[in-house]
């Protein structure tokens, strides 16, 4: 059989490993362990269900080497806890008997290593106060050490390392990669990037010590080159070793590609993989890049990784915004690359390697880099995908059971709650049936097809539309369920999924033939006028306003909230704020639209009172759930469930949760 990819699909044997193909599933750290820094069954089965879907290898992301001086989140696994032996063994196990190989990634977050350890204390910084639900962010009364001293460095004062303290790390580089082998991990990832500890030895911007430890490249090198000695010391010679740099930090006070090339030889042949990455974890303005926007093209990092490969004889991974098999057997036909490896793509489609090699590349959930996972995993320390419901509840589909008896399952509303109900329903066996009012699935998120940035959500609704197409699930379009229609249907089961309407404003002006709505406006763009005021600094308010933008319109935000966006998870926020910014687009938080007339809005702000100039004014001022159509079929079967936004108008990631919670639920009893 020919492959389609069979770049892709190429085995590699490094020492005594053999990766089945060149797909890796890059580290990601499960921020959920267990209280007691031990790794569960929930992180577990999470890393299992990645080797399960056919990846080359599986990596847990940071873990740290000595937890003492370098966690900088409070529950990661620390690799100098004994008590980490179950659970990192059954970690191993569970990945390598999917045929993946399994990979630690060891780590030290030196000066930004905000959970230390208090002096002769267990209590890890703010630790307790994190569990308690106190404080997220402080820093912990023990010391921050770094290449240098910092009196003022984003998490307080910062004391140069003392040489001692570098010994000891570097031991505990190698005593970590024994542990991990110990575990029964057949590679270890060591973090040399993203602005942790490695990379600020490597920094010629931080790193301005002036003893051998600082100061010129080779001085630079001197901790990263003896952690990556200590590590081989530590596995052997035939265990693969990777390492994960930042090609380039992308920032003014971050080195560049030519200096992420020369860090690159010099580890050249000491490691088996040179793994590229981009950016630092811990400025705003390159975490996007890192974790690339919504706003950045597919495989916008691939260039540092083709430009290293250029000049080092050790194999080169690539990471950052691949979604698309085509493209990633591009990257390595062409030779940019020997490897990928996926981050969010993983969490939106664990099957990816399965579904490629398979000739099922169609099916695949593509990653629209809402950033959700970041949300979820920041917040509220789990793992979860906007449009994959099942991603951090590997638990759940392991227990799944099937329902006692078929159910008629009639389902109101095909959007994005309402298509993922059909589908999780139906898989249990339930005859479903969904009817859409309009005459397309996909509710109103259908408006914004026309969004460039916005081109992978378009593609997820066609998705599980196709996938419904190909289910047995009754579509009935052009429907709206009303009581009558509910009752004659006779199902067992509702699942209203209604939505929301827009709320609008009350305000003078507001009927005015000048003013708009935001999904009218986004499926009209051209009806507006060169001169736009969008009232509303939300998620939609600020998606607009750029859409807009973009398209070369003068676009203003008003926002009454004293911040934008505060209805954003952090990381998407932070992309809209510097696209904002990039863009040009005036934003005037704290300020009242008091009337709108033909040319333009009034309103009142820190600034006093001020007339801003228009052609079109938009609205984009939250959303009122369709509750009151809801009831009318409450009591129009035995079972009756409500989903997504006619609950409370929220996000996707909220609709498929619900959705596939309340499936699972249908025919229970
Ligand atoms: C939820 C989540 C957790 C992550 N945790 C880690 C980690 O512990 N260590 C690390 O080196 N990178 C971590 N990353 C970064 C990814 O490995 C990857 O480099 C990044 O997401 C860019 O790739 P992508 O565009 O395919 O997502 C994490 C990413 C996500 C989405």
């Amino acid at each position: 059989m020919a492959l389609k990819y069979p770049h892709l699909f190429e085995p590699l044997a490094i020492g005594s490993v053999v990766f089945r193909n060149r797909i890796f599933a890059s580290p990601k750290g499960y921020y959920n362990v267990a209280k007691d820094n031990l790794p569960g069954a929930d992180e577990i089965a999470f890393f299992e269900r990645e080797a399960i879907g056919g990846y080359a290898s599986v990596c847990i992301g940071d873990c740290i080497v000595d937890s003492a001086t370098g966690t900088h989140y409070p529950f990661l696994i620390r690799m100098d806890d004994s008590a980490t032996l179950p659970g990192l063994s059954a970690a191993a196990d569970a990945i390598k008997r999917h045929g993946a190989v399994a990979s630690a990634e060891l780590s030290h977050a030196g000066m930004y290593a905000r959970f230390v350890k208090e002096p002769d204390s267990d209590v890890y910084g703010p630790e307790a106060a994190v569990v308690a639900g106190l404080n997220r962010e402080g820093k912990g009364g023990g010391t921050l050490y770094g290449p240098v001293a910092m009196p003022d460095g984003k998490y307080g004062e910062v004391e140069e390392m003392p040489e001692e303290l570098i010994y000891k790390i570097i031991e505990k580089y190698g005593r970590a990669a024994a542990w991990a082998k110990r575990c029964g991990f057949n590679m270890v990832t060591i973090h040399g990037g993203h602005g942790w500890l490695l990379a600020q030895f490597m920094s010629p911007f931080v790193n301005t010590r002036g003893d051998m430890w600082g100061g010129r490249f080779e001085n630079r090198m001197r901790f990263p080159l003896a952690v990556v000695e200590s590590v081989r010391k530590a596995v052997g010679p035939s265990f693969p070793i990777e390492i994960r740099i930042s090609g380039s930090e992308c920032d003014d006070n971050g080195y560049d590609i030519s200096e992420g090339v020369k860090i690159a030889k010099a580890l050249d042949g000491k490691v088996d993989i040179i793994h590229v990455s981009a950016g630092n974890h811990e400025f705003d303005d390159t975490f996007i890049i890192t974790h690339p926007s919504i706003f950045l093209p597919d495989g916008v990092n691939v260039k540092y990784a083709a430009e290293i490969k250029r000049n080092v004889k050790t194999l080169v991974a690539t990471v950052g915004a691949l979604t698309d098999p085509d493209m990633m057997e591009e990257i390595l036909r062409s030779g940019q690359a020997d490897i990928v490896a996926l981050g969010r793509q993983s969490l939106c489609d664990p099957d990816l390697p399965f579904k490629a090699r398979s000739g099922r590349e169609g099916d695949i959930n593509k990653c629209m880099r809402c950033c959700q996972c970041f949300g979820e995993a920041g917040g509220h320390r789990n793992l979860r995908c906007a449009i994959r419901p099942e991603t951090g509840r590997e638990i759940d589909e392991k227990t799944y059971y099937p329902p006692w008896s078929k159910k008629r399952v009639l389902i109101a509303g095909g959007g994005v709650g309402g298509m993922q109900a059909a589908l999780s329903a139906a898989r249990r066996g339930h005859e479903v049936i969904l009817c859409e009012k309009s005459d397309r699935l996909g509710g109103v998120l259908r408006c914004e097809s026309l969004v460039p940035f916005k081109r992978r959500l378009e593609e997820y609704l066609n998705l599980q539309a196709s996938r419904i197409k190909r289910a047995p699930v009754e579509v009935m379009l052009n429907t709206e369920v009303t009581r009558k229609f509910a009752k004659a249907l006779r199902p067992d089961a509702i699942i209203a999924s209604l939505g929301a309407r827009p709320a609008v404003p009350p305000l003078p002006g507001i009927d005015g033939k000048n003013v708009t709505e935001a999904t009218r406006l986004y499926v009209d763009p051209g009806s507006a006028g060169k001169r736009i005021v969008v009232l509303g600094g939300g998620l939609v308010g600020l998606e607009l306003a750029i859409f807009m933008a973009l398209r070369g319109h003068a676009t203003t935000v008003l926002e009454l909230a004293p911040e934008l966006s505060v209805d954003v998870f952090g990381m998407h926020r932070i992309s809209l704020s510097s696209k904002i910014a990039e863009l040009g687009i005036p934003v005037h938080v704290s300020t009242r639209a008091l009337e709108i007339t033909e040319k333009g809005v009034s309103a009142r702000g820190p600034e006093g009172d001020i007339f801003f100039d228009a052609d079109t004014v938009v609205y984009a001022t939250g959303q009122i759930p369709l509750r009151e159509e809801c009831a009318e079929l409450h009591d129009c079967a035995p079972e009756f469930y409500q989903i997504g936004d006619c609950l409370t108008p929220r996000n996707i990631m909220a609709a498929t949760s619900e959705a596939y919670a309340v499936a699972k639920d249908i025919g229970r009893m």
